[in-house]
């Protein structure tokens, strides 16, 4: 049995990670959450009350860090700024967060000698041509292309530092494209599901054409396990389920297993310096540790995705307008 401290327990893969832990292990799990615009409480109901606490406060206040550190055997840091667009309209959040909020983990996780766990993405490595034969590996060069994906980066090589100056006992996993329950509408998947829903046609920046890594979000909470668990100290470990596929087909698949007509979508503006392809080898996750991905169906955990936004539009409702009326001002 551990105690686990989650940052980020609240958004989208902190929440699914959450019920992972409290369903499949004996941990004890204390949540972490400023609960910003992405934070959402409702994402951690139904969960053991004997085994789950939530603080809410910010990753940056090094008091109440210290505080929780002190009680706990492990952090595993998922608490960001996560979407790139936002990161293109106001860069600041990103840089408080995912720098200076890491930053202040970093001295808390040396400070009382926790194990610390890094949460971040295939982001840090740019992107690939479409034709490419490679896929991003642990040694790829880092080069990232939106605010949101340097400060990542820049957030990896603190927890790389931490560990080789002061000896903090971390490992980090850049995961590919997550998919599954309690996304934020502001993602792909959950937008076009729930435009489809509301009677709003879907919308594909530019042509299409970029490709993403899909994995579901609960084989990236079984991969993090594997890595608490078994996991070198101050190594990265690339998490992926060899899930490629352009932007283009999966809203033409949402649209099918949604009764519509695959081409009732419209194109709209790009994003700007939009990545086009992203993929991951997850080589030495699966030989060194042994995980494998459970979610190899795409279209059977997209049927399962578009169910849960059906039955949980009471979840999503509150949020949805704002997206689309912030996104409409961007051409999106
Ligand atoms: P999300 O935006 O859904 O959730 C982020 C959570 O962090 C929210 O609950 C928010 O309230 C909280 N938070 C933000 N700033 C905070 C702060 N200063 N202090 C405390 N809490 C704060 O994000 P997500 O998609 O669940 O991503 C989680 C992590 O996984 C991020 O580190 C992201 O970079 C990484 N990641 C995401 C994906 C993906 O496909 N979504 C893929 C790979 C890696
Ligand atoms: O690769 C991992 C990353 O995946 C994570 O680090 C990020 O936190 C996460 O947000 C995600 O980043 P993307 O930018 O790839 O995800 P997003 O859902 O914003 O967009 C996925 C693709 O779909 C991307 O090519 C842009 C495109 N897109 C997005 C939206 C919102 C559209 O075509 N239409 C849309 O309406």
């Amino acid at each position: 049995m551990m105690r686990l401290l989650v940052t980020g327990g609240a958004g989208f893969i902190g929440s699914n990670f959450v019920h992972h832990v409290l369903s499949h292990t004996d941990h004890e799990v204390t949540v972490l959450d400023k609960l910003t615009y992405a934070g959402n409480l409702a994402s951690l109901e139904g969960l053991p009350a004997d085994r789950f606490r939530f603080v809410k406060g910010d990753i940056a206040d090094a008091g109440l860090v210290d505080e929780l550190f002190a009680g706990v055997d492990a952090v595993v840091h998922y608490a960001a700024e996560s979407h790139n667009d936002n990161s293109l309209d106001d860069p600041r959040p990103f840089l408080d967060t995912n720098i200076i909020g890491t930053y202040t983990l970093l001295e808390a996780a040396r400070k009382h000698e926790v194990r610390f766990h890094h949460i971040s993405t295939d982001e840090v490595y740019g992107d690939l041509e479409l034709d490419d034969p490679e896929r991003f590996t642990e040694t790829t060069p880092y080069n990232p292309s939106s605010p949101y994906s340097s400060t990542k980066a820049g957030s990896d090589l603190l927890v790389r530092a931490w560990v080789r100056s002061f000896g903090v006992q971390a490992t980090i996993s850049n995961c590919s494209n997550n998919y599954g329950p309690y996304q934020h509408v502001e993602k792909f998947i959950p937008r076009q599901i729930t435009n489809v829903i509301r009677g709003i046609r879907p919308k594909l920046y530019g042509k299409g054409e970029n490709v993403r890594d899909w994995i579901h979000a609960d084989d990236h909470s079984s991969a993090v396990l594997t890595i608490l668990d078994k996991g070198q100290i101050g190594q990265t470990y690339l998490i992926g389920a060899d899930g490629e596929k352009d932007n283009k087909t999966v809203v033409e698949l949402i649209l099918t297993l949604m009764g519509q007509a695959p081409d009732a979508y419209d194109h709209v503006t790009d994003r700007t310096g939009h990545d086009l392809r992203y993929a991951i080898d997850s080589t030495r996750l699966r030989e060194e540790l042994g995980w494998t991905p459970q979610y190899a169906d795409f279209e059977a955990g997209l049927a399962a995705t578009i169910d849960w936004y059906r039955n949980n539009e009471p979840w999503w409702a509150p949020t949805k307008d704002g997206v689309e009326a912030f996104y409409a001002t961007k051409g999106h």
